[in-house]
């Protein structure tokens, strides 16, 4: 198989995501293009977790749809998964003397049973293995390399003992050994490699590609309160900010957090924080004071399901008008959102080069199947990116006083840091005049308002224009946002290899709107489509405001990511 989709369903607990990035790991060792998917639930143990690794000779779009390969750590499990085990899947599944407790027989579908939960307790010991005899079992029957996944166990469990390591690998060849006695493989599909390892590669996270771009970007100032599924944004910067003499502050609450950033900012840091939608919402005010202050930061929104607490591990992008129009007043802010994890990389540079040259906030949206993903990419090259830094206060004669906030063409003004001779000035929230004093005059406020305002007009230039995919007149053209592109991508090419008229936009600013751009893509399409993983359609919402564009909004909001089929569908519907 060139493009192959193996799934693991069971408890939350039960190493799910361990025996899952064991397969994404070997896969990419040996050669190939992996593209991850989690979705586990809030709670600690218990409840139905999910891990499917996608992997491929080619570069992979999307999550997919469906698998080849599923394996049913328990009842829970199959259920969740059943309608999806259509005729040409295989299922690897707990019986005898397991957590299913009757065989499974369906039409057309390979059913291979392993007792993977009586081998685990009865012949090793230790419930916990589990997952590894199901890899053994994996590995035998699909081809993934087994001196990889040996040396994986001794790598991931090796700080947990030898006894632990020792029994690993034992449940690693009983699975084996189960298969080869009890089964006779009769289905096609096989991992496979891809040729030679390439050294360049990288696997990781769409979190830890936010805390890579924000390196290259030269962030040295990190606070943030943990919230799932932004994490691992702190956690890998907490381990690599030291390291290039930058600081990460852990505050009280989202509120602080900001407000550190703020203050970080304001005395000559490049300054970051990253949170989901419960904070950002606690952050609002502070956005508005970084507007009004023009103080450049960069604030990284992992979606999560809404409102409220809402649904903390499942996907949804739906913060987007409140990314785009949250707090009161008057307040600007440019809004970006990435694709897929090499994007997260590079937006992060992007939004601190917007915050830096136009000394605003910049908001980077990403979600909660994009954070957890973990995809194979380029290991990017530090020479490649340019970096922008804010225009700095420069002492003139000493005659002239320094306006911080100077009208000049561009609306941008030179910013001094505290304790520069020549550069002092009050840093508010309240409106001011151009010496930064506090100014309640209509003429300050409609001057300072067009300046906050003004500078921003070039930033749809500034942003690389959105690619457009396919090309000429279509029947359908379809716009979207944030990690839908991916599977925007691989929808489009599906009907287009089916010979339908299709094409697409893909935006990465979605605030403000690139409306020369958008305008000029829906002049060629009979139809705009716009999927989006929220209830309200926020983006189509945005598009019909700001361009008049009246597309079809098809909004999903079950807590997963699109899959490209259902976008294929909707395509079709809409022809
Ligand atoms: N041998 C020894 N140890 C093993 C093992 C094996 N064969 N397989 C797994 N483990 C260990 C793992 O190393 C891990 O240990 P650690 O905690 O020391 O790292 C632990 O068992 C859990 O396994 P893991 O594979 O990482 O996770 P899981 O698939 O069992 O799922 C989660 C657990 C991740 C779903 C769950 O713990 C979680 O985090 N839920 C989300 C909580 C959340 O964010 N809520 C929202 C709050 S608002």
């Amino acid at each position: 198989m060139s493009d192959l989709i193996i799934r693991i369903g069971g408890e939350g607990g039960e190493g799910i995501i361990s025996a899952g990035d064991m397969v994404a790991e070997a896969a990419a060792r040996s050669g190939l293009q992996i593209l991850t998917f989690k979705t586990f639930p809030a709670e600690i143990r218990g409840g139905y977790a999910m891990y499917q690794v996608r992997f491929s000779k080619d570069k992979i779009k999307s999550e997919g749809t469906g698998f080849q390969v599923f394996c049913a750590f328990n009842k829970e499990a199959l259920d969740k998964n059943r309608s999806q085990l259509i005729p040409g899947t295989v299922l690897v599944y707990d019986y005898p003397d397991g957590e299913i407790e009757e065989e499974v027989k369906i039409e057309g579908v390979t059913c291979y049973a392993l007792p993977m939960s009586k081998i685990a307790k009865k012949d090793l010991d230790m419930y916990r293995a589990k997952n590894m005899v199901a890899l053994g079992a994996l590995s035998y029957m699909f081809d993934i390399a087994p001196d990889d996944l040996r040396e994986l166990i001794k790598e991931k469990f090796g700080k947990k003992g030898q006894a632990v390591v020792d029994t690993n690998l034992k449940a690693i060849d009983a699975g084996t050994a189960y298969m080869k006695e009890h089964h006779k493989k009769t289905d096609p599909y096989k991992m496979g490699t891809g040729g030679a390892v390439d050294k360049n590669q990288i696997i990781i996270s769409g979190n830890e590609a936010v805390g890579l771009g924000a390196l290259l970007a030269g962030c040295n100032f990190l606070s943030c309160y943990p919230i799932t599924p932004a994490t691992e944004v702190a956690i890998y910067l907490s381990k690599a900010l030291p390291k290039v003499g930058g600081v990460l502050v852990q505050a009280e609450d989202e509120i602080a957090s900001l407000a550190n950033v703020l203050g970080a900012s304001y005395g000559g840091a490049k300054a970051m924080t990253s949170t989901s939608g419960p904070g950002l919402s606690l952050m609002q005010e502070m956005i508005g004071l970084a507007h009004m202050a023009e103080l450049p930061c960069v604030i990284v929104d992992v979606q999560r399901g809404g409102p409220s607490t809402g649904l903390p591990t499942k996907h949804e992008q739906s913060d987007l008008f409140m990314a785009a129009h949250g707090g009161h007043g008057d307040a600007s802010r440019v809004v970006l959102s990435a694709e897929n994890v090499a994007d997260a990389v590079d937006l992060t540079v992007l939004a601190f080069n917007i915050a830096e040259k136009y000394q605003t906030p910049v908001l980077l949206l990403t979600d909660g199947s994009l954070g957890f993903r973990t995809e194979s990419i380029k290991r990017p090259d530090p020479k490649k990116y340019t970096i922008v830094n804010r225009d700095r206060f420069k002492p003139g004669n000493g005659n002239e006083p320094y306006l911080r906030y100077k009208l000049t063409e561009s609306g941008v003004s030179p910013m001094s840091i505290p304790g520069e001779p020549g550069g002092a000035y009050i840093s508010t929230g309240l409106e001011h005049s151009q010496s930064s004093s506090p100014s309640f005059t209509s003429e300050d406020h409609v001057k300072m308002s067009d300046k906050r305002f003004n500078k921003l007009d070039s930033v749809v230039d500034f942003v690389p224009a959105p690619e457009v995919q396919g090309e000429g007149q279509a029947d359908v053209g379809v716009i979207s946002w944030g990690s839908t592109l991916g599977v925007v991508r691989e929808a489009v090419d599906m009907a287009r290899a089916e010979g339908l008229k299709v094409k697409a936009l893909h935006p990465k600013l979605v605030w403000p709107l690139q409306e020369k751009q958008i305008k000029a893509f829906a002049a060629t399409c009979k139809k705009i489509l716009v999927p989006e993983v929220n209830k309200q359609g926020q983006f189509a919402e945005i598009l019909r405001g700001k361009t008049g564009i009246d597309g079809i909004s098809y909004p999903v909001y079950g807590g997963m990511p699109f899959t490209p089929k259902q976008i294929l569908d909707k395509i079709k519907e809409v022809l």
